[in-house]
């Protein structure tokens, strides 16, 4: 079966979970797109719900489905966040951000009372790392914050390149939020929690695509259906 079914699968069991009346947060990515896609079919049909959406690309994509949106300066909480993963360990644990939509997917899986990862089998791993991590910088002092990740990065036995995310221009990749991303290849990152600390502790760094102890349920499916993973964390 294709990815892409296996994606639509997965997007349509995390909206059984959706009920009348709920505040959503909307992901980004492919996955995350047939969920919109389906919740605006639901919408169509008078469906209510109030939705935040994590990208602009998410967002331009739920107002074109009619899908109401909102913010979380309106809002206080939500009830479900539903997005996509590039990894997912055995703990649910999480690498996000290949769409570059990083920052904003962890705000508004912060603010969430659930957060829902939506998957096809491809994206579990048993330790995070094969995927580049991405790490959200500041334009400002590029320079020094890159030198500041290499070496937190090197400390953490990082096997790989720190790359500057670039458009398939040539041009650096800019995020929603006006901010660059680093892509650092780590291979196996053996202590997670620590790596998470030590970037955030650089002056430079926004945020990271590690996504820790937040996503409490999955949906992965597989050539035999879809699974549902859960955590009680
Ligand atoms: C975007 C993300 C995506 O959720 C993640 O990259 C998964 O994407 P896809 O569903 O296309 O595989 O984190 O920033």
């Amino acid at each position: 079966m294709m990815n892409d079914e296996l994606k639509r699968q997965a997007a349509a069991m995390a909206l059984t979970q959706v009920k009348p009346g709920m505040r959503l947060g909307l992901g980004t990515g492919s996955t995350a797109r047939h969920f919109v896609d389906l919740l605006g079919v639901q919408v169509a049909a008078g469906f209510a719900c109030i939705c935040v959406p994590t990208s602009e690309a998410t967002a331009r994509q739920a107002a074109a489905l009619n899908i109401p949106l909102s913010d979380l300066d309106t809002l206080d909480r939500l009830d479900i966040t539903i997005d996509g993963a590039d990894e997912i360990d055995p703990q649910l644990n999480l690498i996000k951000g290949a769409g570059g939509a990083l920052l904003r997917e962890k705000i508004v899986a912060a603010a969430s009372d659930l957060m829902i990862v939506i998957a096809d089998d491809s994206k579990l791993v048993d330790a995070l790392g094969q995927f580049p991590l991405p790490i959200e910088v500041n334009r400002f002092g590029l320079g020094a914050t890159r030198r500041a990740v290499a070496l937190v990065c090197a400390a953490h036995d990082c096997a790989g390149a720190l790359r500057l995310r670039q458009t398939s221009d040539g041009d650096s990749y800019v995020t929603d939020g006006g901010h660059l991303i680093l892509d650092a290849f780590f291979g196996r990152i053996s202590q997670p929690e620590a790596l998470s600390t030590d970037l955030l502790n650089i002056a430079g760094v926004v945020q990271h695509g590690l996504f820790l102890k937040m996503c409490k349920k999955a949906y992965v499916a597989g050539a035999d259906g879809v699974r549902t993973l859960s955590n009680g964390n």
